[in-house]
């Protein structure tokens, strides 16, 4: 049972989950290896197209070290990365024991400053040392300005992990998000559109580069009738009992895709026009997945006077991700930063979203905003 009476979002089986699991354990196949592995990678790989192959492993974090292990991350490099994101963008970059670079956003789409990006590699090279890799991330399903950003990783020949861990469904012009980089990594925890429980794929074009990465993932075991290794690896392979659930769930992503949008949209069209509250602007050539519904308020003490006045009413929200650059934890390493990620941390709100979001819960948490008196904070 949950605490609130509306949560943010809450994982929901829909579809033969129970039946999928089921077979995998009659067939005695519950660890990491199965048909359903194979089946969910297909699905995945052919949802997303664009040439992409799929390495099923058990979370979107470790698809992102997977991705900077076949990058060729080692000690000492450097690796910039989004600021305004979620720990898991940045914590593989330190268990390679590389140094992190963060850079700022820009306010059109929350992600990535491409001009800034620009500004922050020019100055490594200045340094003496030019980062060998980008981590960028589409915030909360919305995709980054991967036109730019492109340019500028292939002007300075630096390889791009898109950390699309919430953006299964986003597309950028034809594309879909985690296809456009030389790496891709989608999540598939419960918090995800869809789940597998806990999960990710890794994305390339390189049929060799993931069959490396699955068997690093299965502790780079040779195959040989005893236990062979010529590399250190990992156990980092989703379980066939996990992909059981993903071949059930991928049957769900269209309709939840329709429904985060549904939901999204009544909110602004209910809530644009409150005192205080506005919406990111949507540009035309991208589509969010909708991940997430999070509104801007007029300032910090606003988004916090709402954030209790819901809390108040068993509505659950959540101010968006606190930039990574200010945090006490990672503060020893670089940044460059132009206060964007700051000035939305202050005043972004998560609002409550999800398959079990009822049209009367969502009215309810509407109801809730409109009767804030944002003037009064
Ligand atoms: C932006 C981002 N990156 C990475 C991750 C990590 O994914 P996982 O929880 O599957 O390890 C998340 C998870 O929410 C995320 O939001």
């Amino acid at each position: 049972m949950h605490r609130y009476k509306v949560p943010l979002t809450v994982a929901e089986i829909q579809g033969d989950e129970l039946k999928n699991i089921q077979i995998a354990m009659e067939q005695g196949m519950f660890a990491t290896s199965g048909d359903y592995i194979n089946k969910f990678e297909d699905l995945v790989a052919s949802y997303l197209r664009n040439d992409s192959c799929v390495a099923a492993l058990n979370s979107g974090t470790s698809c992102l070290h997977m991705a900077l292990v076949m990058a060729g991350i080692e000690k000492g490099d450097e690796v910039l990365c989004q600021s305004f994101t979620f720990s898991a963008s940045v914590n593989p970059i330190i268990y390679q024991g590389a140094i992190p670079v963060f850079v700022d956003s820009e306010r059109d789409t929350w992600n990535l400053c491409p001009v800034l990006l620009e500004t922050a590699i020019k100055d490594r090279i200045a340094n003496g040392k030019k980062p060998k890799v980008m981590v960028v991330v589409h915030a909360y399903g919305r995709p980054a300005k991967m036109k730019e950003i492109l340019r500028i990783v292939e002007k300075y020949n630096i390889l791009l992990v898109e950390d699309a861990a919430a953006a299964l469904g986003s597309k950028y012009f034809d594309k879909t998000c985690g296809t456009l980089g030389d790496f891709g990594v989608v999540s598939f925890n419960g918090n995800k559109i869809i789940t597998t429980s806990a999960g990710g794929v890794l994305i390339t074009k390189d049929k060799k580069i993931k069959k490396h990465a699955v068997s690093l993932a299965t502790q780079a075991r040779e195959l040989k009738p005893h236990y062979e290794y010529n590399e250190v690896g990992y156990n980092y392979r989703m379980t066939n009992i996990a992909a059981a659930i993903g071949v059930s769930q991928m049957q769900l992503l269209d309709e939840r895709l329709k429904e985060r949008k549904r939901i999204y949209e009544t909110y602004k069209s209910e809530l644009g026009r409150v005192a205080g509250i506005s919406f990111v602007n949507e540009i035309e050539e991208v589509s969010s997945n909708h991940w997430m519904s999070c509104v801007l308020c007029s300032s910090k003490e606003h988004r916090e006077y709402i954030r209790r006045f819901l809390e108040e009413r068993g509505i659950e929200s959540r101010p968006v991700w606190k930039p990574l650059h200010e945090q006490k934890v990672y503060a020893e390493y670089p940044s460059y930063v132009n206060g964007n990620a700051k000035w939305l941390f202050e005043r972004g709100l998560m609002l409550p979203i999800g398959p079990n979001l009822t049209v009367d819960d969502q009215m309810f948490v509407i109801d809730a905003i409109k009767n804030t008196r944002p003037c009064s904070v």
